[in-house]
């Protein structure tokens, strides 16, 4: 059986009219940029998050920039996070003039791990960014305690996580600015690009709001120089149209997960365990210590995977000059050399997972009969 690792049309086929309804509305509205759509999507959003400003712009790297830059944060400052996320994270620092020190994650999983925060904080440290990778929440009372003790901003990457919980909270309303993107594959995704900050401080919000328009505090009149990072309506119009299906999608991935567990239980694959909507499972990550062979096993079974990601950010040639070289973050490295993201979609269907499920262990039974690694 091929199985796709995502599948779009599939996820848009019973919103299509819907969809289409929406853009038509857009067209004849001829507002194409953040208007009546915009303010709506952002009002509906801020009402379904519980979070008093939730303000659109056109990207979750802008959405990053913008918090980083509304939280103070600027040149010469430092800005804790981890190397094994996407490449954005890290640039947004570099975009807002700081610089990124990377933490190790925590031991046997993929978030940042707070007592390596802590060591490395120094003078020049301003913020901590939480990247809520793959969809699990991070350990946020523990890293709200280190920004409170240091004096430090906090600021979510929730770009992963939409919909994802801890201590009653969404993420990305766990710190002083949460930031989410609308990539398309995201846990909810729009029709192009898209992004989101979230907060409850109202300066901060003030801030963003100006920021993403030029500076603008009023008509005509630029308080500082700013950005065209506004979000387009018809992307706002489809946003409107698919956000209210997150929990549903939510519960179809770890529903998911949860035969991806089982089915993969004594293989001697390290897979991640459900944790309720603590994990929304943006990508079911397992990690194999002959990653290339299985992953190229299974592509000959047409079943597709990826590795998010392959190059963790301290050792990608842009990042390079930042000093922290091979070796600086062995758990992250060796993390890295193991990770493997299997099919993972709301629309991924039971016998699909049982197909990626039964090729690995073929794949697992194969070499332990060729010697080469026994199963647990
Ligand atoms: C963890 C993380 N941070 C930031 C981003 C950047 O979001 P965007 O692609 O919308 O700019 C992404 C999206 O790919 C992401 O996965």
């Amino acid at each position: 059986m091929k199985v796709p690792f995502v599948d779009m049309s599939r996820l848009h086929a019973p919103t299509r009219d819907a969809l289409i309804e929406a853009f038509a509305r857009v067209v004849d509205s001829g507002s194409f940029v953040q208007g009546h759509e915009v303010e709506s999507f952002e009002r509906e959003f801020a009402a379904a998050y519980r979070v008093p400003h939730a303000l659109a712009v056109n990207s979750g790297t802008a959405a990053l920039h913008l918090a980083l830059q509304a939280c103070g944060v600027g040149q010469g400052d430092e800005v804790i996070t981890v190397a094994n996320t996407f490449i954005a994270t890290a640039e947004a620092i570099s975009l807002a003039g700081a610089t990124p020190v990377f933490a190790e994650i925590v031991e046997g999983g993929h978030v940042i791990d707070p007592a390596d925060v802590e060591r490395r904080i120094t003078p020049r440290t301003r913020a901590i960014i939480a990247v809520h990778l793959y969809g699990e929440v991070a350990d946020m009372p523990a890293l709200r305690a280190i920004a409170t003790r240091h004096d430090l901003k906090l600021i979510e990457d929730a770009c992963q996580a939409h919909g994802a919980m801890l201590g009653g909270g969404f993420a990305g309303t766990l710190s002083d600015a949460g930031c989410l993107s609308f990539y398309p594959t995201k846990n909810v995704g729009t029709v192009g690009e898209g992004g989101m900050v979230l907060t409850s401080d109202a300066a901060i919000a003030g801030r963003v709001a100006s920021l993403r328009n030029h500076g603008q505090a009023a008509r005509h009149v630029h308080t500082e120089p700013g950005y065209n990072y506004r979000m387009s309506e018809l992307q706002a119009a489809a946003l409107r149209v698919l956000a209210p299906h997150l929990a549903e999608w939510n519960a179809a991935r770890i529903a998911a997960a949860g035969w991806y567990a089982k089915g993969l239980a004594g293989l001697g694959v390290q897979a991640p365990e459900p944790m309720g909507d603590r994990h929304v499972f943006h990508l079911y990550v397992v990690r194999h210590p002959e990653r290339e062979a299985l992953a190229r096993y299974l592509g000959e079974c047409g079943i597709a995977t990826a590795v998010h990601y392959p190059t963790p950010i301290h050792l990608q040639p842009a990042y390079a000059a930042n000093g922290a070289g091979a070796g600086s973050l062995p758990r992250t490295e060796a993390a890295v050399r193991e990770i493997l993201s299997l099919p993972m979609h709301p629309s991924i269907t039971k016998d699909e997972v049982d197909a990626v499920c039964g090729a690995i262990r073929a794949f697992v039974e194969g070499r332990a009969a060729a010697g080469r690694t026994v199963a647990a």
